[in-house]
């Protein structure tokens, strides 16, 4: 038996009937307790988050942190992320974003509920899990060896549908500033996906918006920061008035998705609009 299928034995034993998944992505955290992003404290903004999850979310199965987990890719940060993921008794699986340094998380982002794995079976669906970042650049970028391994992963697994997470978008979100920070090679993504079997879904973060589309037969979804926003449609950097969110996907087994995003909207955050960069 393969890691991969040893590891889905020992983490889902059970049959199910479908996949409920937690999306969230772009913690920004700092190794300072009180760090703000644009005027808005991070670790407070997560906390809200996940004290949301716990209070509403019924059994998910996963949570998925889809990239710029700390702002300053500090120890502490990560250190601080990991407490918060392993409080909660299921999975989790992580991709690292353009703020963040794998050299640095990668050691401590490991161990009890928290998983380094960049492929995961369970249920009727794989979730592969690509490092879109680059380091030094804040656009994105999938390597050859990451293309291979998706193909592949599509390739030997012709019975499951697949929900492909990555940091940056593989798309056009219609904001000028963001779409020049995407994935670069996004063509050889698609051409990588191309031979997927059943559903197939790209999901991601980066953007700080909510966003769902459709290209060459894969769905597309991103999520919103669990801290501040940016504002969609815009052509420079503009951060957006909405709350922190997160998203709650279930993954049934005849390949649909039901996807709902959650907002924080019953806590005052405070967000400074006249910074013009993050
Ligand atoms: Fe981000």
């Amino acid at each position: 038996m393969s890691d991969i299928d040893l590891l889905a034995k020992k983490l889902f034993p059970n049959s199910q009937d479908c996949v409920r998944i937690i999306q969230i992505t772009d913690t920004h955290l700092f190794g300072e307790p009180k760090g703000k992003l644009l005027g808005l404290d991070t670790r407070e903004s997560l906390g809200a988050v996940m004290s949301r999850v716990r209070q509403e979310e019924i059994a998910p199965d996963i949570i998925l942190v889809t990239g710029d987990l700390s702002q300053d890719a500090s120890p502490e940060s990560y250190e601080y992320l990991l407490k918060e993921l392993q409080a909660f008794n299921i999975p989790s699986f992580w991709i690292p974003g353009n703020h963040d340094d794998p050299s640095i998380m990668s050691p401590i982002l490991e161990g009890d509920n928290v998983y380094p794995q960049r492929r995961v079976l369970i249920g009727d669906w794989q979730i592969v899990l690509l490092d879109s970042s680059v380091r030094g650049k804040v656009y994105g970028h999938i390597s050859e060896p990451q293309l291979e391994f998706l193909k592949n992963c599509l390739e030997q697994t012709d019975d499951k549908h697949s929900l492909i997470a990555m940091h940056h978008q593989p798309v056009k979100v219609g904001s000028d500033w963001l779409d020049n920070l995407g994935i670069r090679n996004a063509d050889e993504l698609f051409e990588a996906a191309a031979n997927h079997h059943n559903h197939c879904c790209f999901l991601w973060g980066h953007v700080h918006q909510d966003f769902h589309g459709e290209k060459n037969g894969i769905e597309l979804i991103s999520t919103p920061s669990t801290c501040v926003q940016f504002k969609p449609g815009s052509q420079k950097f503009s951060a957006g008035d909405e709350s922190p969110g997160y998203r709650y996907l279930t993954l049934h087994k005849d390949g649909t998705i039901d996807s709902v995003l959650h907002r924080i909207t019953d806590v005052e955050f405070t967000v400074d609009y006249s910074i013009k960069g993050y």
